[in-house]
């Protein structure tokens, strides 16, 4: 890669309080558009408190510039970047508006409570564009660029000009409309890989190019934004750094229209990771970014795909045996980056068929075991075995491995006889009797629906806390007198268990499966406590 050692265009320190440098590497803004280009991806789209919630995690996160939404696109986008704006407290709050007169004012209007306002106007550039869509000519565009950006430019001070398509657009007239925009008033120029097409190189050389053609262009901040249509997002977005941008417009978890765009957690991490030769900084804490990335995948129910660099459940996850063989001896071998710099508790040795002993030893000694050498190998000649059947090797699974108690653990406490009453005329009610450990206990609980009355039966006579994290029912044969199997799973502590039970009667089923669970906890807390004791 080379590195530019020419000074940005404008002037990305001093862009706000926030964005102070923090050592000598020259500083990159990060505009997060989760909250608009991300709610553009199909079926992400976001409640006007999940939108609140994220920008307030966006802004403690240290993101220079929050694009909240795009004003005139509808009354609920209007009110939700109006609130953010008002809530903001160090970023600047941008809404988008096309190159139209009634978008401008509207977003100007739903910014301008914000402490520092931006508004973000775009046209496209490429003759793609202008012919197809636009038809317009390029003189015509001109206009409209000097007029737009001087309407925006009278409403506030900061005001960001995108060449939409600008990677399809002839340089020379990208130069004559980014000149335009900056006389017009533009702070930042923004060009945009609009269909995700460009290479790395190309990007890189684009913005050099811009930058020294454009005769007022160290008057503005220089803006790259990608999309991933070939994959390329990140990596273009970090050659646009490389070619004096100093703004990178980027979403979490990478959503965005079609294939998305750069990742914010991404760009982030490459450029902390890799300061040797990408030697830019940017404000984001970066022990947040799990936790937001999770509240984003929440909010627009799109799941975060398994080996998703930074956030996917796999990115600190080792389960080849040499691999975890290397993490136990020292973590460098095979990581990058620590779990803890962005935010994930721990790596997680995930243990199954390609696990190797020394995985296997340290997870025993992690969950209480201390085998001798015998034990230790007619357990791990077991633990092979199941791994080899079972898609998912859980610590309890491990447990009834090397520790017989557990297989039997289920007899401390059992389900005598239940009644539930259910039905549409509420409240549900379940009576309940247990024998724990010999004492006949029952009880009579009303719950919300028939299974929760279970549950809090259960709770009721055999007070605990726990997480209940899964519950789910399958019929195990065909036809209404169908077997139906309950699997829950409970954790307490970092610790999970699933418990099994079935029976014709679904919510017997249930019961014998919480109870299960329940009875597995019990006694792996009892087996911890008694080593702890020794
Ligand atoms: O991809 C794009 O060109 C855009 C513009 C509105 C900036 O999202
Ligand atoms: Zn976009």
């Amino acid at each position: 890669m080379t590195v530019s050692t020419r000074k940005p265009a404008g002037n990305a320190s001093a862009h706000t309080a926030s964005s102070q440098p923090t050592s000598s590497k020259d500083r990159v803004l990060i505009f997060d558009t989760t909250l608009r280009d991300g709610e553009q991806c199909p079926g992400a789209t976001m409640t006007f408190e999940e939108k609140l919630e994220i920008a307030e995690m966006l802004d403690a996160m240290g993101v220079d510039i929050i694009e909240a939404g795009f004003p005139i696109a509808s009354d609920g986008d209007f009110e939700a970047v109006s609130e953010i704006a008002r809530r903001s407290k160090r970023a600047t709050i941008a809404g988008l508006a096309r190159a139209i007169s009634g978008d401008i004012a509207r977003a100007g209007e739903a910014v301008r409570h914000a402490p520092r306002p931006r508004i973000h106007t775009f046209v496209s550039t490429s003759p793609i564009h202008l012919e197809h869509q636009m038809r317009k000519n390029q003189e015509q565009v001109l206009e409209i660029i000097t007029a737009t950006v001087t309407q925006a430019r009278n409403l506030v001070e900061d005001v960001e000009w995108s060449a939409m398509d600008a990677t399809r657009t002839p340089i020379d007239y990208l130069c004559r409309t980014v000149e335009a925009a900056i006389r017009a008033g533009a702070t930042t120029i923004n060009l945009p890989d609009t269909v995700g097409y460009a290479t790395p190189d190309e990007y890189r050389t684009m913005f050099k190019a811009v930058r020294e053609r454009v005769p007022n262009a160290d008057k503005a901040i220089f803006s790259v934004h990608c999309h991933n249509d070939l994959g390329l997002a990140v990596a273009n977005s970090l050659a646009g750094i490389e070619g004096g941008a100093r703004q990178v417009e980027c979403t979490l978890n990478g959503i965005g229209e079609r294939a998305g765009n750069a990742a914010l957690e991404e760009v982030v991490m490459a450029l902390r990771v890799r300061g040797d030769v990408l030697p830019y900084d940017t404000g984001i804490d970066a022990t947040m970014l799990m936790r937001a990335s999770k509240a984003v995948s929440t909010a627009c129910s799109f799941p975060v795909q398994y080996n998703k660099a930074i956030v996917g459940r796999n990115a600190f996850a080792h389960e080849s045996g040499i691999h975890q063989d290397g993490m136990l001896k020292n973590n460098t071998t095979y990581e990058i980056m620590t779990p803890a710099s962005v935010g994930v508790t721990k790596t997680s040795l995930v243990m199954g068929k390609h696990s190797g002993r020394a995985a296997f030893r340290s997870k025993l000694k992690d969950m209480g075991y201390d085998l001798g050498d015998n034990q230790m190998e007619d357990a791990f000649t077991r633990f092979k075995a199941l791994a080899d059947r079972k898609k998912h090797v859980y610590d309890e699974d491990i447990e009834a491995l090397v520790d017989e108690n557990i297989a039997t653990a289920h007899d401390r406490i059992k389900l005598e006889s239940l009644t539930v009453i259910a039905g549409t005329r509420g409240p549900q009610r379940a009576t309940m009797k247990l024998d724990v450990e010999g004492r006949h206990v029952t009880e009579e609980v009303e719950g919300n629906g028939p299974i929760d009355a279970i549950f809090k039966a259960i709770k009721t006579i055999v007070p605990h806390e726990v997480t209940l994290e899964l519950y789910d029912v399958h019929a195990v044969t065909e036809g209404t007198d169908a077997q139906a199997e309950v699997s829950v799973r409970l954790s307490r502590d970092g610790s999970s268990v699933t418990g099994r039970g079935a029976d014709p009667d679904t919510l017997v089923a249930s019961a014998k499966a919480y109870l299960a669970a329940l009875n597995k906890l019990i006694a792996r807390g009892a087996r911890l406590h008694a080593q702890a004791a020794e």
